[in-house]
Formats: structure tokens, C-alpha cells, sequence
């Protein structure tokens, strides 16, 4: 039997409990404060999914900082007894996913790395326009794919960007206006 989803609190503690630093703590904490608005405006959103979703979406990182995060993370969430729906938003949110050329490139154990549930796709953007603990607007992260040569990985990332801007009925870079660069968080 799989237990409920976290709160907010649980969530902090969980990612501690696994070894997350506190500079990850704060960057997941920076990313709920971005879904938690992403949110606001989208209807037909599990807000409790995806409000532990991106709280949790980095647990990986307590082990390894490398793109092996997300699929780590994962197998975390799941040992840990959480829904599944969880794991596998942890599992695809790194940039807008990753396609089958990436995972073979990457060397990461085979499966669906790209987000297709709302829930998915939101924690994943919400990273987007998200960096270390300060909301930018999501060319930071397009630049930041195309500087690696991720020509594939920008495009997805401006497509789930302005996908998600269409539901939320503004481009989503105004969030940086809306909630401050740097939103009042619980992680302490
Ligand atoms: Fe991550």
C-alpha cells in the first residue's frame, strides 16, 4: 500500500533525512513557491501532487548531482512508499524530459523520461524558472540547454513554456514579478 502524499513539512524533512543539503532544500522550497502559483491559475491540477512533486523533485541529489538526480530521486520516492504518481514526476523533471537519444547518451537505466500529466509537466517548468534559490524566467534555462549544445532539450523547453503559458492565460516569465525573485519559503 502506497502512503499519502506528503506535506510541506514532511516533505522538509524527508530531504533532509536522505542527506539533501540545505541549498537544495531551498531550491525545492523556491520551486513549490513557482508551482504553487503555476497553479493558481491552471484548473484540473492535483495541487497536492504537484506541491510534493516539486518539493521533492531533487531527493537525488543527496546523492548524486549529476543528470542520475532524477532517476535516483525516483527509486527514492518509490522505496520510500510514496505514490507512484510521485516518482514519476521526480523521474521526468529534469528540463522538459528527455528523449530516448538522451537516455542512451546519458547512460540512464532505460524508461519514459518525458513529462506527459499535467502534474509532470508543471513541476518540470516550474524547475525551468527556477535557479539555486532565485525565480528567472525560463530563457535562463533555454540558454543554459543551448550553451551545452542541448539543441533538442531547449526546444522542449520553450514548447512545455509556452504550452503551459496558454493554460495559465499569461507567459509564465511574470511569475519572477509576481512572486519576487525571491519568495518567502518554509525551509529553514
Ligand atoms: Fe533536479
Amino acid at each position: 500500500m502506497s502512503r499519502d502524499l506528503p506535506d510541506e513539512a514532511e516533505c522538509i524533512g524527508m530531504l533532509y533525512d536522505a542527506g539533501c543539503k540545505r541549498r537544495v532544500v531551498v531550491h525545492c522550497c523556491t520551486v513549490k513557491a513557482v508551482a504553487e502559483e503555476i497553479i493558481r491559475n491552471i484548473k484540473g491540477a492535483d495541487g497536492r501532487l504537484v506541491l510534493a512533486g516539486a518539493m521533492l523533485h531533487d531527493i537525488g541529489r543527496s546523492v548524486d548531482n549529476s543528470i542520475m538526480h532524477a532517476s535516483i530521486g525516483s527509486d527514492i520516492i518509490r522505496k520510500l512508499g510514496l505514490p507512484a504518481a510521485l516518482s514519476e514526476i521526480v523521474r521526468k523533471h529534469t528540463g522538459a524530459g528527455l528523449d530516448d537519444d538522451d537516455v542512451r547518451e546519458f547512460g540512464l537505466p532505460p524508461g519514459d523520461y518525458i513529462p506527459r500529466t499535467l502534474e509532470e509537466k508543471i513541476v518540470a517548468h516550474a524547475d525551468n524558472l527556477v535557479s539555486d534559490d532565485r525565480v528567472v524566467g525560463h530563457m535562463h534555462s533555454v540558454e543554459k540547454l543551448r550553451a551545452k549544445g542541448a539543441v533538442r532539450g531547449a526546444e522542449r523547453v520553450e514548447r512545455l513554456h509556452w504550452e503551459l503559458s496558454g493554460l495559465y492565460g499569461m507567459d509564465l516569465d511574470v511569475i519572477q514579478d509576481i512572486i519576487g525573485e525571491h519568495p518567502r519559503i518554509a525551509a529553514s
